[in-house]
């Protein structure tokens, strides 16, 4: 969808190239973030794209078509363009603002306002409250808000972001973070995302580019990021926490049991004992009548157990548990919590699907890391 062959830019006057030999591909509907330090060239990637700045060489083909044989300003109709200031018209009011492509495209003021509207919802704003506010009157989540809105409104099938986030506190850019990822979720842009925080690229990003010095160190997955970073430059920046940073990328059903013994709270004690006849287990899994987890029994609980049905009261619950779209991290953190070595996992109805152990993650993980380092990019070969 966006494709970088051998782009450099190089100012006039300056010794090295801002962006040097760069080549990548940005498949349809994915985020690619641009993340390093300040200077490293991001930004100029970014303005190479909707022709702000032209390459010194190589080509940028948007859709297949080099973005230089087209008219600037038709090119730039399907890119949306986000940047960290927001770049609001302080004199327009936020309809003003989130109008401001739809009536340059001439399109009637009823479908405009309609549009407008939609948008303002979609971002989370309400259209009545804030439509004749001026971006001064609005704070600083709200205004990125209104940033992504005007960016979005003649749909275009690319979106820029250049640290469209970087302005907000942390726990509005986390909120900015959430609610992009839904939106994302439903619109599938092609997202060009630059960031100078490497979490930030890690929870954005479907595929992230990290630069140094004008080029492009590494073009790779988070997770394969994390697991292989592919020189010391790239480790540094990640930073020496990454094998927690992963586990927020690994989703519970990588390392989910599913063979589970599960009982029903209502059967008699004769049945509750032979589910642990031909097993090794310590515990089966207790079941109510609508299928949520009630919690287990232990081996010697049942064992102890004397009437048919009081073997109830020994069913233990459990203290927590996590959702089917649950990361490792999450599991992690239940376990930590409450002191524990395992969680279930339950789906939305809280029906039980399987349990995630400690020991579990431990060496899913360790593994990982080692597939990658004794594979052909890891640190080792
Ligand atoms: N308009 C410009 N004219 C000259 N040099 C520039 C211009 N814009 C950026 N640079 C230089 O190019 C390099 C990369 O800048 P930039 O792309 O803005 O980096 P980043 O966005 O990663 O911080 C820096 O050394 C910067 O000083
Ligand atoms: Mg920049």
């Amino acid at each position: 969808m966006i494709s970088f062959k051998n782009v450099t830019k190089k100012y006039p006057g300056m010794v090295r190239p801002a962006v040097e030999d760069l080549s990548l591909e940005i498949p349809e509907g994915e985020i690619c973030v641009f993340v390093g330090p300040s200077g490293c060239g991001k930004t100029t990637t970014l303005k190479m794209i909707n022709r702000i700045f032209e390459p010194t060489a190589g080509e940028i083909f948007v859709n297949g078509r080099s973005v230089t044989e087209q008219n600037a300003d038709t090119l730039r109709q399907g890119i949306g363009y986000v940047i960290q200031k927001t770049g609001l018209f302080p004199h327009y009011t936020v309809y003003e603002n989130v109008a401001t492509v739809p009536r340059l495209l001439g399109w009637e003021e009823d479908r405009t306002q309609e549009r407008v509207r939609h948008l303002l919802e979609l971002v989370g704003l309400d259209p009545e409250e804030n439509w004749f506010k001026f971006p001064r009157e609005l704070s600083g989540g709200q205004g990125q808000r209104v940033g992504v809105a005007r960016a979005m409104a003649a749909d275009p099938p690319v979106m820029l972001m250049d640290e469209p986030f970087g302005a907000v506190d942390p726990i509005t850019r986390t909120q900015l973070q959430h609610e992009f990822l839904n939106l994302q979720r439903k619109v599938q842009k092609t997202i060009c995302f630059v960031t100078h925080d490497i979490d930030e690229a890690i929870k954005m990003g479907d595929r992230i580019a990290i630069m140094e010095n004008g080029r492009l160190v590494q073009f790779d997955t988070p997770e394969n990021l994390l697991l292989a970073p592919a020189n010391e430059f790239v480790g540094d920046f990640i930073g020496s926490d990454r094998s927690l940073k992963v586990l927020n990328l690994l989703p519970v059903q990588k390392v989910l049991k599913r063979q589970f013994r599960t009982i029903r709270d209502d059967a008699d004690l004769t049945d509750v004992r032979s589910s642990f006849a031909d097993t090794k287990r310590n515990r089966v899994i207790v079941e109510n009548e609508s299928g949520t987890v009630a919690g287990y029994i232990t081996r010697e609980d049942a064992d102890r157990a004397t009437s048919a049905r009081g073997w109830n009261r020994f069913i233990k619950p459990f203290p927590a548990g996590v959702p089917m779209e649950a990361t490792l991290h999450d599991a992690l953190a239940a376990m930590l919590r409450y002191d524990i070595g395992a969680v279930p996992v339950m789906d939305t109805s809280r029906s039980f699907r399987g349990m995630v152990y400690l020991d579990d993650i431990r060496s899913y993980v360790g593994e990982a890391y080692q597939e990658y380092e004794n594979g052909p990019n890891g640190a080792a070969s």
